[in-house]
């Protein structure tokens, strides 16, 4: 999970800081400048962060909540459909699409949107989580819900990968259906 949130956290503030139209954090301070926060992070050079820096929750919060990473899901998504349709696929062959499922299928948005979350500017609480976990109100990713479709007409069978637990099952079936994914040839979990 705590990979996954990683990631989550990376895809946030890359664009965040890319997309902001008019910069919050003053550049007149590099030593707290976002961009280089931004590149030291993507570079893992800085690394077990645990929190989203105060002076950037605002760029990630909205960014999260805008056009733009709608817009960058998007893009992603096209990005790989286009790569799996020039993907020559072997006829009666298994041709496996594996998705990780949190924050690239399932969105847990609407949880670090929670003003006592502040998009990763508290500091993560696994139990908090959890419980919002197990309500099965995650969002699709923009995006993935198409391309899900997309792959699987062009041959492809859906495995999804999480670090949820077992006991996290039913009620992850029942997020993911609710959204319109199905069919999917297993769902891996912890
Ligand atoms: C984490 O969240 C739980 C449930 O809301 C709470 O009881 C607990 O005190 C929190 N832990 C920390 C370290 O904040």
């Amino acid at each position: 999970m705590k990979v996954l949130l990683l990631f989550f956290f990376l895809a946030t503030i890359i664009a965040t800081c890319q997309g902001a139209s008019h910069p919050v954090v003053s550049h007149h301070n590099p030593g707290f400048d976002c961009l280089s926060w931004r590149l030291t992070v993507e570079t893992n050079n800085i690394r077990d962060w645990a929190v989203v820096p105060q002076a950037f929750v605002s760029y990630v919060g909205h960014y999260m909540l805008g056009y733009q990473y709608r817009e960058d899901a998007q893009a992603v998504a096209d990005a790989t459909y286009n790569h799996a349709k020039s993907t020559q696929l072997i006829k009666d062959f298994r041709n496996t699409w594996i998705f990780d499922l949190g924050d690239t299928v399932l969105s847990s948005y609407p949880y670090y949107a929670q003003p006592d979350i502040a998009f990763g500017g508290m500091k993560y609480n696994s139990t908090k989580f959890a419980i919002w976990v197990k309500k099965g109100i995650s969002l699709a990713v923009p995006g993935v819900l198409d391309l899900y479709k997309k792959l699987q007409s062009l041959g492809y069978k859906i495995v999804l990968i999480s670090g949820r637990s077992e006991s996290l099952r039913a009620v992850t079936i029942k997020n993911l259906k609710n959204l319109g994914f199905t069919n999917w040839e297993k769902l891996i979990l912890k």
